[in-house]
């Protein structure tokens, strides 16, 4: 096959290898841009995982890149002034240009024609020379412009900006992430040695920072010169280098990520950078390029056809080139958000990072540093003020909320059951709440309980407004008390567009058969076509349903509950208000925010001053109505908490969505913490995470990285009541307590779980 290659990076270069490798009459040509070793840029990451792949294609390539690897198995963090360690982290450097040499090496040496300074300024006349032609040509590939209707890229260009530089410094004991706080903000580095003397030094900021200094403007020698300022503490009076002399301006750039619907179009494939990028903070371009490479090569000779072979190399690639650019997009938005966590005590600063792209769980890091991470859990128990500071997993360290302590941090989210007679709960409340009591969490949720027989979901919620449903709560309070060391919440609201609707397990959302009831909300504004439209509350109708909210949680108190939820979210009456979506009122409860807010924070307000002071309360809001900016944005929802904060709630439990038809939820393991993990750094505000989480290695990730203070777990907990104690058993945790006539249970648990660890080799 005559085979012409634009572009002689790693992903071209390392496809000439592959195809000739598998078929020696191949004609091949690399045509390049640049010299030999015109290269831009510095080290790159790999690891010995990438490299055995490397191996099997080539041993002989393979080798000669072991031979130039700088190996480091540290991470090192500077922040605050202080040097933060962990280590089992594994990774191996070598300079680009190296790596680049041994390619071209390679590659004649297998008889392949490299073309250097050679610009091409169109594809299309290779396409009609060759029988196939690879587009390698990089981040700002011109093939991918020229066909562009075809190739259809979705390049997204990120925010911070960063320079590519080195250094003779030597950070050869760790990779060394650097922030330091200068007069027009943080400005950061990541650093790690590639060769004998030689260290790649990334300088990275914000755009305003970048715009406060100036960079745009000054020369790429009057850049280094403001970096070996901000850096100079960590430079030992080495400077920084740029090699990147060929580039007019001053060399910072903005990460742009690509993404393209088609890698193929007749004859030509893209590869590597140009077919699809991965921020450098997780050290994957080079990789995906390289595997990318291998890949194509293959199928070129396994399959009978171009098309089939394009077609295979794209379904292979493309999975594997999407979970790594969602890990890389994780971390990069860590750094574009990284202001948020500089407040962090150090230790935290250290987790968060070093979770970033969300691959590296809890257990992870155990597994890679046992010993940073006893110091990181110690530190998390006595911030949270264990009586005994021996390492534990933070979703075992107590709560504190004003008068209330819990035993851990983990909460059974609020459930529905639909089981409620008039309003009234029955036997199934008893079982059900009491089993998740006896379970281990340190909270348990009653489900949504309504303010009046109007303001309930469906005719099986239950409520707030009889006597008999108070004398039903107490019961089940009294057993939770007497019988367990659980905490008991009650969520009370108003179901308002989305009230008079059938039973979970029916049609959820639908409208009654028959027996409907009236309903009301902040606009004429209904659930959907099928659902009946509200009366727009007046301002008795709020009078009454606020006093409606004082005596339900009067009656809370009385059952003995320990803490109130306040639910705001999910589309229900007071979530219609702040929501622009169903809140189209011209009067002061509509329009801003401020107005979106005031009737809820009014509820607030009234039955805070009815509630015990010792006792917190919590309210739910949707924290993202995945509707774009026509909804509550994440944005708005940390404006939401602000407020909230201000008004005096003791903690925000952060969900989202299920506020109008139209939203579009973006799901995914955790796919609700970000919005947690922004409201609680950016406001201090204690928050409480739900959504999708199921593993205890999740509840622990995302408390020690600060990314919540309780946790909720809802859908677990109706498959497992025990979910903490089980949780417990798994980790090898004994220190949580089981009821008495249980023991038994438990110790057989403890015994299958320790012979289930020797088995696969963990003690
Ligand atoms: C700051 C930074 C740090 C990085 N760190 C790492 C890391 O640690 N680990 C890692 O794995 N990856 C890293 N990468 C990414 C890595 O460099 C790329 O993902 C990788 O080089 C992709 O290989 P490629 O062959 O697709 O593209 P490139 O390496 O960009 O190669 C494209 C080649 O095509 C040539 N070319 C472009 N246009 C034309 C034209 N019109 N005519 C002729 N020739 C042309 C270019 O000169 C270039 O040689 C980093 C990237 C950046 C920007
Ligand atoms: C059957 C069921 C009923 C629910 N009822 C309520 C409720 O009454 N109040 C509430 O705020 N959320 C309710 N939710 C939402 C959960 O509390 C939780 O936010 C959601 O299920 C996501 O958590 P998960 O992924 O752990 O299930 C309910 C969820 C389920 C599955």
């Amino acid at each position: 096959m005559k085979v012409a290659i634009l572009g002689g990076g790693p992903a071209g270069l390392y496809f000439a290898i592959s195809m000739k490798l598998r078929d020696a009459a191949h004609d091949i040509t690399v045509f390049e841009r640049n010299k030999p070793d015109d290269t831009f840029g510095w080290g790159v990451v790999l690891s010995d995982e990438t490299l055995d792949n490397l191996a099997e294609n080539d041993p002989v390539s393979a080798e000669r890149i072991r031979e130039h690897f700088a190996y480091w198995d540290d991470i090192a963090v500077v922040h605050k002034g202080v040097r933060t360690l962990s280590t089992g982290h594994g990774f191996c450097g070598i300079g680009r240009m190296r790596l680049l040499i041994l390619l071209q090496e390679r590659a004649r040496e297998l008889g392949i024609r490299l073309e250097f300074e050679t610009e091409i300024d169109d594809p299309r006349p290779f396409m009609a020379e060759y029988d196939m032609v690879l587009a390698s040509d990089g981040l700002n590939s011109r093939t991918r412009t020229t066909f562009a209707d075809v190739f259809k890229p979705d390049i997204d260009v990120r925010k911070c900006k960063f320079v590519w530089l080195g250094t003779h410094q030597k950070f050869d004991d760790a990779f060394t992430f650097i922030f330091e706080k200068t007069e027009h903000g943080w400005v950061w580095a990541h650093a790690y040695q590639f060769d004998d003397e030689t260290a790649t030094f990334i300088v990275e900021c914000g755009p305003e920072t970048w715009e406060k200094f100036g960079f745009g403007e000054m020369s790429q020698q009057d850049s280094i010169a403001v970096c070996e300022r901000i850096f100079k503490d960590h430079l030992g009076g080495h400077k920084l280098m740029t090699n990147a002399n060929h580039i007019r301006g001053s060399a910072w750039i903005n990460f742009p990520r690509v993404l393209c619907e088609r890698w193929s179009h007749e004859n030509i494939a893209l590869m590597g950078d140009a077919a699809a990028s991965a921020h450098f903070s997780i050290g994957s371009g080079t990789k995906l390029a390289l595997e990318s490479a291998i890949a194509l090569a293959e199928y070129l000779h396994t399959e009978p056809t171009l098309k089939e072979a394009f077609d295979k190399y794209e379904d292979a690639r493309r999975l594997e080139v999407l979970r790594l650019q969602s890990a890389a997009r994780n971390s990069l938005e860590w750094f574009e958000e990284v202001e948020r966590y500089l407040d962090l005590d150090p230790v935290q600063f250290n987790y968060s990072l070093l979770t970033r792209s969300q691959r590296i769980s809890h257990e992870n890091l155990r597994m890679r540093d046992p010993e940073w991470l006893a110091d990181a859990e110690t530190w998390f128990q006595q911030q949270a003020g264990a009586e005994d500071n021996a390492a534990r997993a933070p979703m075992f360290a107590p709560y504190k909320l004003r008068g209330l302590t819990l035993k851990n941090r983990v909460v059974v989210s609020p459930m529905a059951q639909y089981k409620a007679v008039d309003g009234c709960p029955t036997d199934w409340h008893m079982v059900h709440y009491c089993e998740r009591a006896k379970g281990g969490a340190g909270l348990v949720y009653i489900e949504m309980t309504c303010v009046s027989p109007e303001g309930r979901i469906t005719p099986g919620c239950p409520g707030f407004y009889k006597p008999e449903h108070e004398a039903a709560w107490t019961r089940i309070v009294d057993f939770v008390h007497r019988e367990t060391d659980a905490r008991i919440c009650a969520q009370i609201g108003h179901s308002g567009p989305k009230g008079s609707t059938q039973l979970g397990w029916e049609e959820m959302d639908a409208p009654l058969k028959d027996g409907n009831w009236p309903l009301m909300a902040a606009s004429e504004v209904a659930w959907s076509d099928a659902n009946q439209t509200p009366k727009a509350m007046d301002r008795d109708d709020m009078d009454t349903v606020r006093d409606q909210f004082v005596a339900a949680a009067g009656m809370a108190e009385r059952c003995g509950f320990d803490m109130l939820e306040l639910h705001f979210a999910h589309g229900y009456l007071l979530s219609s208000f702040i929501s622009p979506m169903t809140n189209k009122r011209t009067d002061d409860y509509g329009g801003s925010l401020e107005n979106r807010m005031r009737y809820p924070l009014e509820i607030f307000a009234a039955v805070r001053a009815a509630w015990p002071e010792d006792k917190p309360i919590s309210v739910r809001i949707s924290a993202n109505d995945w509707v774009g900016d026509a909804g509550v944005t994440p944005a708005e929802a940390v404006e939401i908490a602000r407020m909230l904060q201000e008004a005096g709630v003791d903690i925000c439990d952060v969900s989202a969505g299920q506020t109008s038809k139209q939203a579009r939820p973006v799901y995914g393991r955790m796919f609700q913490t970000p919005f947690s993990d922004r409201i609680r750094n950016e406001t201090g505000m204690a928050t409480m995470a739900v959504g999708n989480i199921y593993e205890p290695d999740h509840v622990n990730s995302i408390l020690m990285a600060g990314r919540a203070d309780l946790v909720c777990l809802a859908r677990p907990h109706l498959a497992d009541p025990y979910w903490t104690l089980h949780a417990a058993a798994t980790l090898g945790d004994r220190g949580v307590t089981w009821p008495d006539p249980y023991l038994p249970g438990r110790d057989q648990l403890y015994r299958l779980a320790e012979r289930a660890e020797q088995m696969t080799g963990k003690v």
